[in-house]
């Protein structure tokens, strides 16, 4: 998978990018993430990227050329599955679109700043948009790499344990159930007796009804939207 990240703040990308499993990932070949600055794409000597908004509101709007530019000269190299712009007002990201996109081949992610970009770029050329959450971040480079974690995650070979996406909170709209590791007693805190039993049927029974008492408990609409 090759995930291309468009942003004028390509340092914010650097560090969650480049470490733990991200990091890993694209070390052993599994994914591909390139970061492509957009003010080599600037207008004029100043590399101009954003322009004053029409109708006199405050705040600066990325303009489109420097955007259709750069998505152009990506094009040229290959099809591309989606290209993604992060923004409030998109639909907020949940567990099967993570799963949906983990399974495309190349995705472009185009991350806003300033007050937003040119809504031509979302009406002709953009064909996804997505949220992390109701509210407002200063720009898309954090939401693009909250995505591209979501998506790396589940990519085969990606995790040690490959079972252990599956597992995840989520991914059967219920949240995980607890998890302990050694000691089993620590100054008279103790791990479920079941945990230390070692039978696997009853440990999973456990784990399944500890799953939906604590959706119950911390996350009852996820319940109600997965009988809908
Ligand atoms: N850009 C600014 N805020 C954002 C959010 N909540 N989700 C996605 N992109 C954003």
């Amino acid at each position: 998978m090759r995930i291309d990240i468009i942003s004028a703040v390509p340092e914010l990308l650097d560090s969650p990018l480049n470490h733990s499993i991200l990091g890993r990932a694209q070390k052993k070949g599994l994914v591909e993430i390139v970061v492509h600055n957009l003010h080599d794409y600037g207008k004029g000597t100043y590399k101009q990227i954003d322009d004053y908004c029409f109708g006199g509101d405050a705040g600066m709007v990325l303009m489109i050329e420097p955007i259709h530019r750069l998505i152009q000269d990506l094009q040229k190299e290959r099809t591309y599955d989606q290209i993604i712009y992060v923004t409030p007002d998109g639909p907020v990201l949940d567990q099967p679109t993570a799963n949906r996109l983990s399974c495309y081949e190349n995705l472009i992610i185009l991350c806003g700043h300033y007050k937003g970009i040119d809504h031509r770029i979302r009406e002709h050329i953009i064909t996804m948009e997505i949220s992390i959450g109701n509210y407002v971040l200063s720009g898309g480079e954090l939401p693009a790499a909250v995505i591209c974690d979501s998506i790396v995650r589940l990519l085969p070979g990606v995790l040690s344990d490959e079972t252990s996406a599956l597992s995840d909170s989520f991914q059967d709209e219920l949240l995980a159930p607890p998890i302990y590791t050694r000691p089993a007693d620590y100054n008279g805190w103790k791990v479920p007796e079941v945990l230390l039993s070692g039978n696997p049927k009853l440990i999973k029974n456990w784990q399944e009804e500890q799953a939906l008492e604590r959706t119950r408990l911390l996350r009852p609409e996820l319940l109600n939207s997965a009988s809908e």
